[in-house]
């Protein structure tokens, strides 16, 4: 199905081309005023200059001349020169019909890219901070919203497998791995000796140089440093494969760090050789123009390593000559900026093979305000005990909420309740700005929380439970009978859905989706108190109000579903 703001886009151009004999960009927007009109448009005080005409003149001359269609009722002008626009019910009501039968057409958006996102991307044998939650659940969010508009989605997991911290794990795995806790929990035993590093080596320096030799074995195709390599590897991923398992997240692709090294000479040699690198103190660097603001990259060090910005150069050739990807987008929190500008414009001089749309989506740290988990969280495995405490939570609610439920019932509904309040608490957040992790506003059954909006949709259901079968007259079919302003505003907010989905992609925002549905979720819980549903006696009116939820609550699965979270039939 079109979109109606296109719908109205087009209808609004063509006659403003037939009355003006004008091509003009035409744009509409939704109004929430009362009585100002279902959309507006301000092409009239866009395009005063070019005609040479008052606006609210231009708008009366439009009003005068609009020919009779079947999608606009009235057109009137208001302020300086807006033009509300009242839509049909006959059109609203076609439309409505549509919702969930029709896929709609996002042909007019730029999606024919093949995007590659790069998300997740914790590093291997090391903390999987929150700063990765949050790139897990916001990277899966946004692939989401852009598969539904049409886009050819990679969904890239840009494991941090390489590096100094493995001369240092193989140091601590020969001094001072426990067998026992090795076996029993790995993950948390390399965090120990890793850890144990650290401390040990601030009394003797000397570890420093050993750990690099045993890096440099490595590099150089140390058979043994190799096996424990993959080992450390191994292990990390399974650890990660539970919460990505627990949290719904797929990936199309693992390539690490590691997977470049080969192809990191190359770039070495091209940035070399075109003189982009120069040597400077015995390391290669970059420089910038001085009008780039950017601090100088080094993309090679005295020791002949290369680093994090040389490994992202030979990702960026590589997705484009193999994946032949037109688009890249990455996700991390905000201390990555000044990382991917250097290396965004290393890649623009670099030119061809190197040179597409890439996005930086950056997000801000996330805080603990209790400190329950401020120390304790950051480990892979204290992540589980993030979610098994939002799943616990949970349940206490529901125990007495809803105590009839079956146990085994009880205990899905908790898990997913519980991971949908902590992906919808990350994804409500304006993605840039810093957050505080409050349980109380994570697990809360009211205001702007996951458990509300699933909330409201078991309640839909439960509206069709007590149904029970006895549908008389009503199908997905019905007419919707807009008698009533929340009946009105609850239809075009539903019609409004795939608009804000494309808002939200447009600029990487799950978050214009969380606050939609919550709107959505509002407005139903009005209409709801205010309207007979099942019990309305008139047939007519029970089956509009009827279809009007069922759409209602089809449009919160569907949004929900692009912030990951799923459904529960009742909780
Ligand atoms: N592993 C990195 C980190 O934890 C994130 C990688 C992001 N992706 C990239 N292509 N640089 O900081």
């Amino acid at each position: 199905m079109e979109l109606i703001n296109k719908q109205l886009e087009k209808l609004i151009y063509e006659n403003v081309k037939n009355i003006f004999n004008i091509d003009s960009d035409i744009e509409i927007q939704s109004s929430n005023k009362k009585g100002f009109g279902d959309f507006a448009t301000n092409f009239a005080m866009v395009n005063s200059k070019t005609l040479g005409k008052n606006p609210r003149e231009i708008a009366q001359t439009f009003i005068d001349n609009f020919s009779e269609n079947d999608i606009i009722e009235k057109l009137e002008i208001a302020g300086p020169g807006f033009i509300n626009i009242f839509l049909k019910s006959k059109f609203i009501n076609s439309e409505f019909k549509k919702i969930g039968k029709e896929d709609y057409d996002f042909s007019f958006l730029d999606n024919g890219k093949k995007t590659i996102i790069d998300y997740s991307s914790p590093n291997i044998a090391k903390r999987m901070h929150i700063g990765h939650l949050r790139s897990t659940i916001i990277g899966d969010s946004i692939k989401r919203i852009m598969k539904f508009t049409g886009f050819e989605i990679l969904a890239d997991n840009h494991i941090g497998d390489w590096g100094t911290q493995f001369g240092k794990l193989i140091v601590g795995y020969d001094r001072w791995l426990d067998q026992k806790n090795y076996e029993e929990d790995p993950i948390e035993e390399l965090e120990r000796i890793y850890v144990k590093f650290s401390e040990e080596s601030k009394n003797d320096p000397e570890l420093e140089s050993i750990a690099r030799e045993e890096l440099r074995k490595l590099q150089s195709g140390d058979e043994r440093n190799n096996r424990l390599w993959h080992e450390f590897i191994d292990i990390s991923l399974k650890e990660y494969d539970k919460i990505y398992k627990r949290l719904n997240i797929t990936f199309d692709l693992y390539n690490g760090e590691s997977f470049y090294n080969d192809m990191m000479p190359d770039i070495l040699d091209i940035l070399v050789s075109r003189k982009i690198a120069v040597e400077d103190q015995d390391a290669l660097v970059v420089f910038f123009d001085e009008d780039t603001k950017l601090h100088p990259c080094i993309v090679q060090k005295k020791d002949g390593s290369f680093l994090y910005s040389t490994s992202d150069l030979a990702t960026i050739k590589y997705r484009r000559e193999v994946l032949h990807i037109d688009k890249a987008i990455y996700i991390t929190d905000e201390r990555q900026q000044d990382h991917f500008r250097q290396v965004f414009k290393i890649a623009e001089i670099l030119g061809d093979g190197f040179d597409y749309e890439k996005v930086h989506v950056w997000f801000g740290i996330m805080r603990f305000k209790d400190g329950i988990f401020s120390t304790r969280l950051g480990n892979i495995i204290k992540l589980n005990d993030l979610l098994d405490e939002a799943k616990k939570e949970v349940r206490k609610t529901i125990e007495i909420k809803n105590p009839g439920i079956p146990d085994d019932e009880k205990e899905k509904i908790s898990e997913i309740v519980g991971i949908g309040a902590i992906k919808y608490f990350d994804l409500s957040q304006n993605r840039t700005s810093p957050v505080i992790f409050e349980w109380e506003k994570v697990l809360s059954f009211e205001g702007n929380t996951g458990p509300y909006l699933q909330y409201t949709y078991a309640r839909i259901m439960s509206v069709f439970r007590k149904l029970n079968g006895e549908n008389i007259g009503y199908n997905e079919e019905s007419e919707i009978i807009l008698e009533s302003d929340i009946e009105r505003d609850l239809s075009l907010m539903l019609l409004n859905f795939p608009n804000i989905v494309v808002k939200a992609g447009e600029t990487y925002r799950p978050n214009l989706i969380a606050d939609y549905l919550f709107e959505t979720a509002k407005t139903f819980s009005t209409f709801y108190n205010q309207k007979h549903i099942a019990n309305e006696t008139d047939l007519a009116l029970r089956n509009s109000r009827i279809t009007l939820a069922s759409k209602t609550a089809h449009v919160l699965k569907a949004g929900l579903d692009l912030l990951g979270i799923k459904t529960v039939d009742r909780m």
